[in-house]
């Protein structure tokens, strides 16, 4: 009997941001979702769309391989909290993933520490999975502190979310300095990272070494190959790419390739029962 170990299977997600537009969404959607029917696919590929899409995008996705979902959520079940989303409300739209503690939410909304736990749990009390982005800035990264504040950020949140499943939660290494600048993080800088917090994570328990960790930050076409061949890069998180439809394709297909690579290395025989 061979087991395979459940490995990490690599996820490529889209962020729309505050980007999209009906008529577009449609062109985009079914652009991408037309190029995964005509192979199956070795990787998870979603998108993480603004709220008031999550209907239509439901629409044209249900029935193929991509999955969906939000940018944020509110860090409350339910109440008097106008203008918030509820992670039931987004689970009500099918979708499967949301985004938690993006830099941009933190630096512009002042979300804090607390706030990303909180949401990060109310996501997996509705059965989501939380995106949760950690990411140093320059100022940081300049200051040799690159390492530390990601592992700040990612025990914050194992504070809140426990490590009792990894597959509940996704990691995102973003850092912000490389978000929609151009400048993306080299492979090996971004692959240091991705270690530490791998390493981060198996403090928590052996089991959260098959919880994924992704990049983002600047990620195209042209960049997208070394940076998924990395050994800790569980998959990407895109930002302008994703908008453009034959360059997220481009970023699957590249996903993809290293994914076919690694399946043989990460099988492994049940020790129990050796053929
Ligand atoms: P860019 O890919 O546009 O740099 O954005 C990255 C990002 O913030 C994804 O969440």
């Amino acid at each position: 009997m061979i087991e395979v170990l459940k490995m990490r299977r690599k996820l490529v997600l889209g962020n729309w941001k505050m980007h999209g537009a009906i008529g577009t969404n449609a062109q985009l959607l079914q652009a991408i979702r037309q190029h995964l029917t005509t192979s199956s696919l070795p990787v998870d590929v979603g998108v993480c769309v603004p709220a008031p899409y999550l209907s239509q995008t439901r629409d044209l996705l249900t029935g193929s391989d991509m999955k969906w979902g939000a940018q944020d959520v509110s860090a409350h079940a339910k109440g008097a909290f106008t203008g918030e989303i509820s992670a039931a409300m987004l689970a009500e739209f099918g979708s499967q993933y949301v985004i938690v503690g993006h830099s941009e939410r933190r630096a512009y909304h002042g979300e804090t520490a607390d706030a990303v736990g909180a949401k990060a749990r109310q996501a997996i009390v509705a059965g989501l999975v939380p995106v949760v982005c950690v990411g140093e800035t320059l100022h940081e990264r300049d200051a040799g502190m690159a390492e530390q504040v990601v592992r700040n950020q990612l025990s914050d949140v194992l504070a809140f979310v426990g490590s009792e499943n990894p597959a509940q939660i996704v990691i995102a290494y973003e850092p912000v300095w490389a978000i929609g600048t151009g400048r993306s993080a080299s492979a090996a800088d971004a692959q240091a990272i991705h270690a530490a917090l791998r390493a981060c994570l198996s403090e928590h328990g052996e089991a959260m070494n098959q919880t994924r960790i992704l990049y983002g930050g600047s990620i195209k076409p042209n960049n997208a190959h070394e940076l998924l061949t990395c050994a800790d890069i569980d998959g990407a998180l895109i930002g302008g790419a994703s908008l453009v439809a034959s360059d997220f394709i481009s970023i699957i297909d590249s996903a993809s390739r290293a994914a076919s690579a690694s399946t043989v290395s990460d099988e492994v025989f049940d020790a129990g029962v050796k053929p």
